[in-house]
């Protein structure tokens, strides 16, 4: 295996994705870095099955190993929305603000032991010999009672951590890698692909002996 492609367009995640990704004995590389642009139809009916449709289709484009990932806020009182739907929420071109705004709305008066949520991500692998491995990663909180904080992105300050006394858009970049549910699924991936390379080597060195 020379490189791995995460599917993704986003640098932000990039750079979070090769952090974490820093000592695996393979680089990986953007999908820009790559060369490849596509189009990618995510009709799954779960983050894993959305996760592992983007790895795939890219897999069986370039004929390369691919991660990708798919992300999500699940909100209990809402039985889960906006789940897989969390980019296009209100329609993908809303802002942020406003969706924040309609959550807040839709959870008016409801005590906080019912405005329990996480953050969901998971992690797909697709290599060309067919395997596909996956990592889920989870931050649990709840949803607050204003909008609050300038760090992040998407339903960050809406998102109230109670252990932190904060919302995930008032931690520090490095605090929200530590906790966030990219972060661990990352870092559980990492173990995966670690162990799966070890378990290549063996056979690599197995066969030699064998010749
Ligand atoms: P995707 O995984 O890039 O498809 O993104 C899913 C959507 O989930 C994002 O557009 C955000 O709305 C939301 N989301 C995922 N992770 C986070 C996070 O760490 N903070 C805030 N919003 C997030």
């Amino acid at each position: 295996m020379e490189r791995m492609i995460f599917a993704t367009g986003n640098e932000g995640k990039m750079r979070e994705i090769r952090m974490i990704l820093a000592d695996l004995e393979v680089p990986v590389v953007s999908m820009k870095e790559a060369g490849i642009s596509a189009e990618i139809n995510e009709n799954g009916k779960s983050f894993e099955d959305n996760a592992i449709i983007k790895a795939r289709t890219i897999m069986e484009l370039t004929g390369e190993p691919v991660l990708a990932d798919d992300s999500g806020l699940e909100i209990d009182y809402l039985d889960g929305a906006p789940g897989i739907y969390s980019a296009r929420y209100m329609g993908e071109d809303t802002s942020y603000d406003i969706k924040n705004q309609a959550i807040l709305d839709q959870l008016e008066g409801v005590p906080d032991e019912k405005r329990t949520a996480r953050f969901v991500c998971v992690i797909a692998c697709a290599m060309p010999d067919g395997t596909i491995l996956t990592s889920r990663g989870t931050m649990e909180g709840i949803i607050g009672h204003e909008i609050r904080g300038k760090n992040g992105f998407g339903y960050d300050p809406v998102f109230y951590l109670p252990d932190c006394c904060c919302t995930s858009a008032e931690l520090s970049p490095d605090q929200k890698n530590d906790l966030s549910h990219r972060g661990k699924a990352l870092r559980l991936m990492r173990e995966l692909l670690k162990e799966r390379m070890e378990e290549s080597k063996e056979e690599s060195q197995e066969e030699n002996k064998a010749e």
